[in-house]
């Protein structure tokens, strides 16, 4: 999966198996997906929701497909956090140039945004009261020459976990504890709403496939054996994630409750064993922009409305490519 630019194929970020031009790639860039930095794109995610929550009052009562909405809320707000200008998927209400579509059959998506996308936010005015993600990059180039160029939680049907959850948002507003738009630090204090976040990543890890590595020229003891250079080796996150010795016994089970009674110790273990977002060097680097937009996202909608399973079959589908996605997630939002 390589993108191209201006027709000839480029290694990126994500298929370069090159140590030395991964580095040189993520490192001018890591600053801008920084924690710190997120709190420059929490507007463009409000922008977002706003959106959503409007197009949900209007459709009350109605099925809608929480599958399709979510990745048309995701795609909008990596829109507006790059470049001030939501794709418009939720607005259109469908699959914009076939974006979506597209990124399932191949990386059209990447070449939208690397050509057509560039060209189009250069001849647009900007707000210049705030920042995106190319107005930075394009800044970081000026300064050092250094730069050439989306799954929620997964058991609404867990009646106790989505009551609890529920409950403890609810509190946080009657307390004051939520902006207009819940902020990233306000849902840092929702303990319960992380610990489901996390276990909806245990479960269902948005990348299914095993994420490679390949062992370096001089080889590696890996696991007590020794592997020759260049041998392709792997961890898959729901291997992993199904692990009983780091996970517990149930580990089948949707129980955000092991993310807050286990020991510090064992927290370490499960938290090192976690893959939603990969390991290492080679980590997702949208991992801090997914945290804080299901952070804010999923209690701003909760304050909201209740949402209730509406499809007749009794759950939905899933499918794994590389991307392990869901389908069919046929609910019905119901103003509170
Ligand atoms: C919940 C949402 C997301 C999940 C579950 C996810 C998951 C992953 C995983 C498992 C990897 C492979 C890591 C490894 O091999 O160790 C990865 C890599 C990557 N992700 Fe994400 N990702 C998400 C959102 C995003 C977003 C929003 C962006 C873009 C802003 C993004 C950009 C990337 C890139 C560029 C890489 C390659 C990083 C590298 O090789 O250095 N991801 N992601």
């Amino acid at each position: 999966m390589a993108p191209f630019y201006q027709d000839t194929k480029m290694d990126s970020l994500f298929t370069t198996r090159d140590p030395a031009y991964h580095n040189a790639l993520k490192k001018p860039i890591a600053q801008l997906f920084s924690m710190t930095n997120m709190r420059n794109y929490e507007p463009h995610a409000d922008e977002c929701t706003a959106i959503f929550l409007k197009s949900m009052k209007d459709l009350q009562g109605k099925p809608v497909d929480l599958a399709i909405w979510l990745q048309w809320y995701a795609f909008d707000v990596i829109g507006n956090i790059t470049f001030q200008r939501k794709f418009g998927f939720m607005e259109q209400r469908r699959d914009v140039d076939h974006m979506i579509r597209g990124i399932d059959e191949a990386l059209k998506y990447v070449k939208v945004i690397t050509e057509d996308e560039i060209e189009r936010y250069d001849q647009e005015e900007k707000d210049t009261g705030r920042t995106d993600f190319l107005a930075q990059i394009r800044g970081k180039q000026a300064k050092d020459g250094s730069i050439s160029q989306r799954d929620e939680m997964n058991h609404l049907s867990n009646n106790l976990v989505y009551q609890k959850l529920v409950a403890e948002i609810e509190e946080a507003d009657r307390n004051g504890g939520l902006s207009e738009f819940v902020t990233y630090e306000e849902c840092l204090k929702l303990t319960y709403l992380q610990a489901v976040i996390k276990e909806a990543m245990r479960m269902h890890p948005g990348v299914g496939f095993p994420l490679e590595r390949f062992v370096p020229p001089e080889g590696a003891v890996i696991c007590g054996t020794h592997l020759p250079g260049g041998t392709n080796i792997c961890m898959s996150a729901p291997t992993v994630h199904y692990d009983k010795a780091i996970f517990g016994a149930d580990v089948h089970e949707f129980r955000p409750e092991r993310w807050l009674e286990t020991t510090p110790d064992q927290l370490k273990t499960m938290d090192r064993a976690f893959l939603a977002f990969g390991y290492g060097a080679r980590t997702c680097i949208g991992k801090n922009i997914s945290i804080m937009e299901m952070g804010k996202f999923v209690p701003q909608i909760f304050r909201h409305f209740d949402i209730e399973w509406a499809s007749p079959k009794p759950e939905w589908e899933t499918h794994a490519a590389w991307f392990w996605k869901q389908s069919e997630i046929i609910v019905k939002f119901v103003s509170r």
